[in-house]
C-alpha cells in the first residue's frame, strides 16, 4: 500500500523537488498533496507541473481547512519542507507523530521562532561553529522543538558565507528528507535513524543549480 505524503512549503520547493525525484510516482511513498500559505510559492508551481494536487491555505491558522485537505487526500504523513508558518495546534495534536520538518542546522542549535533561511546560516557562522547540517524532526506545537529523528553533518569551511554554507547544507537536506520519508513508509510512521555516512558526503557532488538567494 502506498504511503501518502503531503508536503507543506512556503518557498521555492527544492526539498519538494528532491522528494518528488526520489519517491517517484509508484514507489512505497508518494507525494499526493502540496500545501502552501503563499499562492506564488515555487513549490506550488512545481507540484502543478508534476500533476500533484495543491491546496493554497488562505488562512494558515484555519485548522478546518488543513483537516479538510489532509483527510480528502488520505494523508499518512505531513512533511514541512520550508514551511514558514505554525501548523495549527489542533492539526499538530490530531496528527501527533505523523508530522515531520526539515531544518537547515543541527538542532537544538540555531532553531526556534525567526530562525529560517539565511538567518540560520548567519547564526552558525557568527557562533564560530565548526560544523552544521540538516535535522529532520517530529513537529510539536513549538518551532523546531520536536524529537530529532535524524541529522546529517557538513563542515563549516574557512571563508564560508551564509550562501555557501546554505548550499552545502541543502545538498544533504535533499538526501536526508527523502530517506526519512522512505523509513517512515517502511515502518508505517516516522522513526529515528542514523543516515548512511555516504549521505553526509553528498554535498561534495551537489550541482543541481539551485538558486540559493531565494
Ligand atoms: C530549507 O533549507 C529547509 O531546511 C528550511 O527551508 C528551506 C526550504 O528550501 N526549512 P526549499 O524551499 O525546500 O528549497
Amino acid at each position: 500500500m502506498t504511503y501518502r505524503v503531503a508536503v507543506a512549503a512556503s518557498g521555492r520547493g527544492s526539498n519538494l523537488a528532491a522528494l518528488l525525484r526520489t519517491l517517484g510516482p509508484s514507489g512505497p511513498a508518494r507525494v499526493v498533496l502540496v500545501l502552501s500559505n503563499s499562492p506564488d510559492a515555487g513549490a506550488l508551481a512545481l507540484a502543478r507541473e508534476q500533476g500533484v494536487a495543491t491546496a493554497v491555505l488562505g488562512d494558515p491558522a484555519d485548522a478546518l481547512a488543513w483537516r479538510a485537505a489532509l483527510t480528502a487526500h488520505q494523508v499518512d504523513l505531513l512533511v514541512l519542507a520550508g514551511y514558514l508558518k505554525l501548523v495549527p495546534p489542533e492539526i499538530v495534536r490530531g496528527w501527533a507523530g505523523r508530522i515531520i520538518n526539515v531544518h537547515p542546522a543541527l538542532l537544538p542549535r540555531h532553531g526556534g521562532p525567526g530562525m529560517y533561511g539565511g538567518r540560520v546560516h548567519r547564526a552558525v557562522l557568527e557562533a564560530g561553529d565548526l560544523e552544521s547540517g540538516a535535522t529532520v524532526h517530529l513537529v510539536d506545537e513549538e518551532y523546531d522543538r520536536g524529537a530529532v529523528l535524524a541529522q546529517a553533518r557538513v563542515p563549516v569551511l574557512p571563508g564560508d558565507s551564509p550562501e555557501t554554507l546554505a548550499a552545502r547544507v541543502l545538498a544533504v537536506e535533499h538526501r536526508l528528507l527523502p530517506a526519512a520519508v522512505l523509513r517512515a513508509a517502511a515502518a508505517g510512521h516516522p522513526v529515528a535513524f542514523t543516515p548512511d555516512p555516504e549521505l553526509e558526503q553528498s554535498w561534495r557532488e551537489h550541482a543541481e543549480g539551485v538558486d540559493f538567494r531565494q
